[in-house]
C-alpha cells in the first residue's frame, strides 16, 4: 500500500478534479502543497457541482483535507469558499480541515501588485490569474511574509507589517496604484484571525502520526508542470514548483512518502493564459475542440488556447515531475474528428529538435514536427472498460505512451465519476 500524489502534466485543467475525487474517494487524508486559490476544480457529485480554489478535494468525500505549508493562503477567499461548501452540505471544522501554521497569508497588497505589474507588462504580460500569487510567493522568500502563526501575536504581526507595507506601498506608489495602511491590513486580518487561527496546527506532526498509523495520505497538486516555476515557460508559469517532489517540502513529509505519482495528461492540449504554445490550433478544429471540451478557466472564465497533443512536452513533464503513471483524460472530446496529430519534435531556425528549449526567443519560433493518424468516427464517451473503445483510439493511447515513456494507467472518458478505465489501481502499487 502506497500515497499517492497527482500533478498536472501540461499547462493546468487536465482534468485532475475528477481523478483526485475518484482517488480521495480511497484515501484517509487528501493535502494541497502548492499553489494557493490560483487553482479550480470542478467536481460532480450527483446532482451536486463543487467548485473549489483552496480546499482540498477530499472534503468532499468526507476525509480530512489538509493545507500545507507550500500553499499560499487568502484567508478571505478560503473562509468564503468554506461557507459556500458548507451550504452545500460539506463538514468543514477544524477536525476535518488542517492548515499549516507556517502557511504564508496573500493580503490585499498581493492581489494589487498582481495586477498592477500586469497592466504594466503591456505586450510581455503573463497573463496571471491576478490572485497576489506571485507576489505572496516573493514575500515568502523575501522572508517577510505574514504568516498565519503571525495572528496570534499582535507585536509580531505590527513589526511584520510595517516591513512589509515599506516594501509594497513603494512599489505599488511606482506603479501609480493605490497603497495600502496597516491599518487598513490589520483590519482585514483581525475579521479573519479567531476563524482562521481555529483550523491552523502543526500540520507536518499531524502527517507524520498518520504515516505511521498506516493511513493512506493523497497529495493533490494544482497548476501543472509547465507552469512550475523551474520547469516550465519561464517566465510564462505560476511561482510555485508544481512537480512531484514538493509533494514533500509543501506539506512537511520526507521524499519517501510521496509515493505513487500520477501525472494527468488531457488527450490534447490547452493553455489559459500569455506564453508559448507550439501546438496551439487556430483553426476550426481548436474551436470544435474548445467547444465540445467546455475548454474556459474554472477560476477566471477565459476561454482556453487548443491544440493537439504534445508529446514532448508530456515526456519531458513525465521525467522531471517523476511520473509512475498518467490518467490521460478527456479522450471523448477528440470523437468523430477524420485525423489526429501528435507532436513529436520541434524545429528550430531549420534544425530538428526533441526538447523544447529554455530561452523565451527560441520558445517562440519552435515549429511542431506532426505524426498524423486516422480518427475514430464511433464514440468513447462513458467507456468503462478497452472492448468499449474503437481500434484506432486504442492505438492512439498506445502510441503516446511510448512516445511520453509513461504507462497509461488510467483512461478517463466523460465527467462522471464512474466514467474510468482503470488498467492499476495507483494505491496498490
Ligand atoms: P498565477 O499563478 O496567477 O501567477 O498565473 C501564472 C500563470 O499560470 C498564468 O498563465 C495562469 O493562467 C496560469 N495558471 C495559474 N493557475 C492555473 C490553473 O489552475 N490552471 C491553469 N492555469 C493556471
Amino acid at each position: 500500500m502506497s500515497n499517492v500524489t497527482v500533478i498536472g502534466t501540461q499547462w493546468g485543467d487536465e482534468g485532475k478534479g475528477k481523478i483526485v475525487d475518484w482517488l480521495a474517494s480511497r484515501a484517509d487524508i487528501v493535502v494541497r502543497f502548492q499553489g494557493g486559490h490560483n487553482a479550480g476544480h470542478t467536481l460532480v457529485v450527483g446532482e451536486q457541482v463543487y467548485k473549489l480554489s483552496l480546499l482540498p478535494s477530499g472534503l468532499v468525500r468526507g476525509k480530512v483535507g489538509v493545507i500545507g505549508n507550500g500553499v499560499v493562503v487568502d484567508p478571505h477567499a478560503l473562509m468564503t469558499e468554506i461557507d459556500r461548501v458548507s451550504a452545500q452540505g460539506l463538514v468543514v471544522n477544524p477536525e476535518t480541515l488542517w492548515i499549516a501554521e507556517s502557511a504564508p497569508l496573500i493580503l490585499p497588497v498581493h492581489g494589487a501588485l498582481d495586477r498592477a505589474r500586469e497592466a504594466a507588462r503591456g505586450d510581455h504580460k503573463i497573463g496571471t490569474t491576478g490572485r497576489g500569487i506571485g507576489p505572496a510567493y516573493e514575500d515568502k522568500v523575501a522572508r517577510r511574509a505574514i504568516r498565519i502563526c503571525d495572528l496570534a501575536e499582535p507585536e509580531t504581526l505590527d513589526w511584520k507589517l510595517d516591513e512589509l507595507l515599506l516594501h509594497h506601498n513603494t512599489l505599488l506608489a511606482g506603479l501609480g496604484a493605490d497603497t495600502f495602511t496597516k491599518e487598513e491590513i490589520k483590519a482585514w486580518l483581525a475579521e479573519i484571525a479567531p476563524r482562521l487561527l481555529s483550523f491552523a496546527c502543526p500540520v507536518w506532526d499531524r502527517l507524520d502520526e498518520a504515516r505511521r498509523a498506516g493511513r493512506r495520505i493523497l497529495f493533490e497538486g494544482a497548476q501543472a508542470v509547465m507552469l512550475d516555476v523551474d520547469h516550465g515557460t519561464y517566465p510564462y508559469v505560476t511561482s510555485s514548483n508544481t512537480i512531484a517532489a514538493v509533494a514533500a517540502s509543501g506539506a512537511g513529509v520526507g521524499p519517501s512518502s510521496i509515493g505513487f505519482v500520477l501525472g494527468i495528461a488531457k488527450a490534447y492540449t490547452t493553455r489559459v493564459g500569455e506564453g508559448p504554445f507550439p501546438t496551439e490550433l487556430h483553426d476550426d478544429i481548436g474551436r470544435t475542440i474548445g467547444e465540445r471540451g467546455h475548454e474556459f478557466g474554472t477560476v477566471t472564465g477565459r476561454s482556453r488556447r487548443c491544440g493537439w497533443f504534445d508529446a514532448v512536452m508530456v515526456r519531458r513533464a513525465c521525467r522531471v515531475g517523476g511520473v509512475s503513471g498518467i490518467a490521460l483524460t478527456k479522450l471523448d472530446i477528440l470523437d468523430g474528428l477524420d485525423e489526429i496529430s501528435i507532436c513529436t519534435g520541434y524545429e528550430l531556425d531549420g534544425e530538428k529538435i526533441n526538447f523544447f528549449p529554455s530561452a523565451p526567443g527560441a520558445q517562440a519560433r519552435v515549429r511542431p514536427v506532426y505524426e498524423t493518424m486516422p480518427g475514430w468516427q464511433e464514440t468513447t464517451a462513458g467507456a468503462r472498460s478497452w472492448a468499449e473503445l474503437p481500434a484506432q483510439a486504442i492505438k492512439y493511447v498506445r502510441r503516446i505512451e511510448e512516445l511520453i515513456e509513461a504507462p497509461v494507467t488510467l483512461l478517463s472518458t466523460s465527467p462522471e465519476r464512474d466514467d474510468t478505465i482503470l488498467m492499476r489501481d495507483p494505491f496498490e502499487d
